[in-house]
């Protein structure tokens, strides 16, 4: 048996929707803390699944995780072991090769097999193998494994083709204990990498740079145990904020950082949104006619690719013709099969789609293909008419705190039933 979210439609949402902490920072804290010598405290963890699917991994290497409250975890890394990450675990997220950067950084030595997650064309990890090897490490790939050997980790000067989060966090996580420098060069600029780094430091690491485009880290012997709150979920907070844009009479999301958000935030003013913008949270009410805007995703402070499929929904309801162009990962259209078959009327030319609006959306059987088309299929169904059946929905549950629940809090008829795998 498996879960499918169940929505009728047509349903206006009121009320107050508070934000949980950052997925995507969550799953490199949690591996970044194993470089601890100590217990590490880590609070505003959201509740999703890649949670459990680090904390699986965790075990396997012996490092005790105690969950303490709803949202606090307790990782002490005091008694670990370096064997090899083969659990199955390994391939449910690709953020579990955040454990590369932290294991070789700790041990000079890693054997993991490839990692997973969600298909949005293709997705090769050359830089952080390309950062590794600048630092003196050899990279082996066999059988679906890659084994990092270092005799010395020394730091270097590391350029990044591409301005990628994933090799920045996992790079300067090799590099803390490296002897020496290291300088990451058109490093990522995301909030994430910001809030990692603070974790880091709070341990007693030296980086510098962190939110810009170089990062410094000097090497050091050791990191203590910390306690570090987790930032707020962009991610989540501009898919409220775009669910409320398409579905509410008055809503206000809370527990946000705006700056965070810019980018969203000034493409719904294009749209004409009816939103006041306050220091941690956004009032939004509906009612407005919306227009239609031309969107380019952006490595951060640009508009975030993993905005742009809930924001695809919203344009099926703006007046006029309004274009995406993906310029991170430029298949990342799956969505827009799906929002057809609910009445959209988008034409899909990669790496751009041509949303032509406003169009009445149907409730019918549609399948989530990866965990942001999820989130921009609950958001047609919200406004479609009749009910939408959303299959796959273990991809929401990766990314998403308990999605359902905060719009049926809001007044959404959302719920959730069993159907044969
Ligand atoms: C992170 O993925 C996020 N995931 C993604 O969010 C997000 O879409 C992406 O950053 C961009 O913002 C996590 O943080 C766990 P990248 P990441 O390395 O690190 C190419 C979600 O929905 N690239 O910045 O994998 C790559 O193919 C997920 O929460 C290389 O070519 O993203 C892509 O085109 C989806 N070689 C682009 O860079 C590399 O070695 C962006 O990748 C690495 C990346």
């Amino acid at each position: 048996m498996k879960d499918v979210i169940r929505i009728e439609g047509g349903r206006k949402l009121n009320g107050t929707v508070r934000v949980s902490g950052a997925k995507n920072a969550t799953v490199a804290l949690i591996p970044a803390s194993i470089l601890a010598s100590g217990p590490v405290t880590i609070v505003g963890v959201p509740n999703i699944s890649d949670v459990k699917s680090l904390s699986t991994i965790l075990q396997e290497l012996k490092v005790d995780v105690i969950q303490k409250g709803e949202d606090h975890l307790v990782i002490d890394p005091t008694h670990m072991e370096n064997i090899t990450l083969d659990h199955p675990a390994v391939t449910k997220l690709r953020a579990s090769y955040y454990f590369m950067g932290a294991l070789l950084g700790k041990y000079k030595k890693v054997k993991i097999r490839m990692s997973g997650g969600c298909y949005l064309g293709p997705r090769p990890i050359d830089l952080h193998l390309k950062g590794f090897e600048a630092l003196g490490a050899t990279v082996k790939y066999e059988q679906g494994y890659y084994t990092l050997e270092a005799k010395e980790l020394v730091g270097t000067k590391i350029f990044l083709d591409f301005a990628s989060v994933g090799a920045t966090i996992n790079i300067l996580m090799a590099a803390v204990f490296a002897k020496g420098r290291t300088t990451i060069e058109n490093a990522a600029k995301e909030p994430e990498i910001i809030d990692v780094v603070t974790l880091l430091n709070k341990m007693g690491a030296k980086i510098r740079g962190a939110g810009t485009n170089v990062i410094t880290i000097d090497g050091v012997t050791e990191l203590s145990g910390c306690f570090h709150e987790i930032i707020p979920d962009r991610i989540e907070a501009g898919t409220f904020i775009i669910i409320a844009a398409a579905a509410a009479e008055h809503m206000v999301v809370e527990n946000i950082i705006p700056q965070h958000l810019e980018a969203l935030l000034s493409k719904l003013q294009e749209m004409d949104v009816d939103m006041d913008v306050q220091v941690d949270r956004v009032t939004i009410r509906g009612g407005r006619q919306l227009k239609a805007i031309d969107v380019k995703t952006l490595p951060y402070p640009g508009l975030a690719t993993d905005l742009q499929a809930p924001l695809t929904t919203l344009m099926t309801q703006a007046y006029g013709e309004s274009t995406v162009t993906e310029t991170i990962y430029p298949q990342r259209f799956k969505h827009c099969d799906e929002l057809g078959k609910m009445g959209a009327r988008i034409d899909v030319n990669m790496p751009s789609a041509v949303i032509h609006g406003p169009t009445k959306l149907y409730g019918v059987d549609v399948t989530a293909t990866d965990l942001r088309c999820g989130a921009s299929l609950v958001i047609a169904g919200l406004i479609g008419d009749g009910i939408t059946t959303i299959d796959e929905v273990y991809h929401i549950d990766r990314g998403y705190d308990n999605l359902d629940g905060k719009l049926k809090n809001l007044g959404a008829n959302i719920w959730r039933d069993q159907i044969e795998e």
